[in-house]
């Protein structure tokens, strides 16, 4: 039998995790999210649910994946017995992947398309207005956007077909830290325009009766989002991860960087946003108005815009390659497809709903639904429902139907790490999480 792939080391699983979660869910969602949800009211609710549901969900997703060495739909029929429907969930997962790739890849072709803004220098001397506008014509050129996408769609694909170890490890280490440097750099600047408290203010200063339920399900959303977690990414990732890595302080260490980024992307945007008259509800464009202006007043702003988003597509090619790799996983696996022809067919399938999205932009475009456009809708109905279904199963699995044994058996590494904390987790992934979620996701469901 062909031995499967695992992560070359410890750091190797950090690496790529963190790759998978960080992305634009960091830098160009959670912003929005932020501004739409009150700002300091939802960072504080957002680190709550984070911390509390999102590590132990993400770990429960580890122990899966590296109990079952599977993609989601063959963990679940290997652990839970094919007359069971457990493994619906690993397929209600891949398409969650497709639905998430599909709309993703939209802002991923306009990171792209950033990047060649920038080596054209484009931004060079225009106001708010004019940057505005360049966001407003880009984003609803009849073409352009979808060329991005598809180019982007591509980069994936030829990655992943590549495989897990030469592709997705080798990226993820050398590039991942280099975006944090240069985040810090961009903090630095972004606090010091004029205004800047107020950005500062508006993220920091929870206005706690700003606090309802679709607040709340709102940061559950990001969160699962954020992390990558809810739909099986991480049972795939966990199916590599080695006998004797440390997995409760791999996830920790994640969940502290990707929240740490978000934070972060939050003190760049925000301020700035204040700062140059931006309204913090400003939706889509928040990130790529606000950015192109600050670079505009730095010193080496050229040269600080062109790394800046070079490593932006590198860290949303980091998430691309992660979520095609579930359907990649699913269709070699159950399907037996080679690596590469599951790639492109991947990729392929995600265009056709992936240019639908895209589209949806562009004004009087006929993809609404009930005054929602297509874009919007894949974003709510992935992050909002199948995520939290998705997520409530996944921990519902394993605190309930995997035997205790088995579970602390993972959670421990076979008895040979300390075993206090790691009944503690059981503890959450049996009680807190389930409950947490369904209260959210219900409540939200009868207003
Ligand atoms: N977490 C990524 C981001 O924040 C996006 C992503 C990658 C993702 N893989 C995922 C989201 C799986 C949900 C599920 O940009």
């Amino acid at each position: 039998m062909k031995q499967r792939e695992t992560f070359g080391s410890k750091l190797g699983i950090i690496m790529a995790t963190a790759g998978s979660a960080l992305g634009l869910g960091n830098i160009y969602r959670f912003p929005i999210e932020a501004g739409n949800n009150g700002g300091g009211a939802f960072l504080i609710v957002y680190l709550f649910v984070a911390l509390l549901i999102g590590t132990p969900l993400m770990i429960s997703e580890f122990i899966i994946g590296r109990r079952a060495k599977s993609n989601p739909v063959g963990a679940f029929r290997k652990l839970a017995g094919i007359r069971t429907a457990w493994p619906w969930v690993g397929w209600l997962g891949i398409l969650c992947a497709f639905l998430i790739l599909a709309f993703y890849t939209t802002v991923a072709g306009w990171t792209l398309g950033y990047l060649g803004k920038s080596v054209a220098n484009h931004f060079a001397g225009q106001d708010i207005t004019q940057i505005q506008h360049q966001f407003d014509t880009f984003v609803t050129h009849p073409w352009l956007p979808i060329v991005c996408q598809l180019a982007f769609l591509a980069l994936t694909a030829i990655v992943v077909a590549r495989g897990v170890k030469d592709g997705i490890e080798r990226w993820s280490k050398i590039l991942m830290p280099l975006l944090l440097v240069i985040m810090v750099i961009l903090c630095v600047k972004s606090l010091s325009l004029n205004g800047a408290a107020e950005g500062i203010k508006f993220l920091f200063k929870p206005d706690f009766s700003k606090i309802t339920g679709s607040v709340l399900l709102s940061a559950l959303g990001q969160s699962f989002f954020s992390l990558s977690i809810g739909m099986g990414a991480l049972i795939t990732y966990g199916s590599y991860i080695a006998r004797t890595d440390n997995m409760v302080s791999s996830a920790v260490s994640v969940v502290l960087a990707d929240t740490f980024v978000a934070i972060m992307a939050g003190i760049i945007i925000f301020p700035a946003a204040f700062s140059f008259g931006i309204q913090p509800q400003a939706g889509s464009s928040l990130a790529f108005t606000t950015l192109p202006m600050i670079f505009q007043q730095m010193t080496g702003g050229y040269f600080f815009c062109l790394i800046f988003f070079l490593l932006l597509v590198i860290a949303t090619l980091t998430s691309t390659i992660s979520l095609l790799e579930v359907i990649v996983a699913a269709l070699t696996e159950e399907f037996n497809f080679s690596r590469s022809k599951a790639a492109w067919a991947g990729a392929a399938l995600t265009a056709v709903i992936g240019v639908i999205a895209t589209l949806s932009f562009r004004t009087g475009s006929p993809l609404h639904i009930g005054g929602t456009i297509a874009f919007d809708l894949l974003d709510r109905v992935t992050s909002h429902y199948i995520m939290p279904i998705g997520g409530l199963l996944i921990v519902l699995f394993v605190g309930w139907r995997l035997k205790r044994a088995d579970t602390l058996d993972e959670l421990t590494n076979g008895g040979t790490l300390k075993s206090g904390i790691r009944q503690a987790i059981l503890f959450i992934i049996r009680y807190l999480c389930p409950v947490a979620i369904a209260v959210i996701f219900v409540s939200q469901l009868l207003q």
